[in-house]
């Protein structure tokens, strides 16, 4: 079995990063031979609408043909048993090298059926990790929960299940007296880093057991 995180954060070590490490160690707790692709690494661009994945009698139906540094990594996500996604939210959406991403990832395997379908054929437990700056009660009055659950109901359609963890009100700066950021209080920052972010970061590691454990007590259960 494998579990793959995709990292969207140009950090290699922050908030998301972390969480993906932890949902994938939840992940390896269960058997899964895990792997994290940080994103920033490869050189990509987003959809660039060749639309060869929809050529009905095409050797790419379905697939990406664009060749870049994505492609390795869309492949193994598309064979990954568990998938997890990570990004930061910046200015209330997923970071750009996240979005150009999913475009990839999801434009290939969507149908435009009525209604809409997926030619992803393999079973597959997925989740996406997001992290906010912001405060749960801020996210959802700027309507950030808005794209969040957009995407999270995409990948159901696509994958046939999803879940969501949102990470809210993170430690964004090495040293906040150094920065010129008036709204934030370090103070409060540093307290939710130090007694909220612990218990996120658990919250990953269980996601990404229960995700793989799913997957194991599935294959186990197959004829
Ligand atoms: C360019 C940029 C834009 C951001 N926009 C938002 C935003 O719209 N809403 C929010 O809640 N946080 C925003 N943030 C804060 C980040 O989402 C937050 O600090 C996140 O945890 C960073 O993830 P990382 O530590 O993995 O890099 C932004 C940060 C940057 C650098």
């Amino acid at each position: 079995m494998k579990a793959i995180g995709v990292n969207g954060s140009p950090r290699k070590k922050w908030n998301t990063a972390t969480l993906l490490e932890r949902a994938l160690e939840g992940a390896g707790s269960q058997g899964a031979k895990t792997e994290l692709v940080h994103l920033y690494d490869l050189d990509y661009k987003g959809c660039i609408s060749c639309f060869a994945c929809k050529k009905k009698t095409g050797r790419s139906y379905g697939k990406c043909a664009v060749r870049d540094g994505l492609t390795p990594p869309l492949r193994k996500v598309t064979q990954a048993d568990v998938i997890i996604l990570g990004s930061p939210i910046y200015f209330g959406t997923v970071t750009g090298e996240m979005r150009s991403f999913l475009e990839r990832l999801f434009f290939p395997l969507f149908t435009y059926a009525e209604p809409r379908g997926s030619l992803f054929s393999r079973k597959a437990k997925t989740a996406f990790i997001y992290t906010l700056g912001a405060t749960r009660e801020l996210a959802k009055e700027r309507g950030f929960d808005k794209h969040i659950s957009a995407t999270e109901r995409l990948m159901q359609m696509i994958f046939g299940a999803s879940e969501t963890l949102c990470t809210y009100d993170t430690y964004q700066f090495e040293d906040y007296s150094k920065v010129y950021a008036p709204c934030f209080d370090p103070e409060h920052k540093a307290k939710v880093r130090a007694e909220v972010f612990p218990s996120d970061c658990r919250k990953a590691f269980e996601l990404g057991a229960r995700l793989a454990g799913e997957m194991k007590a599935m294959r186990m259960s197959a004829p």
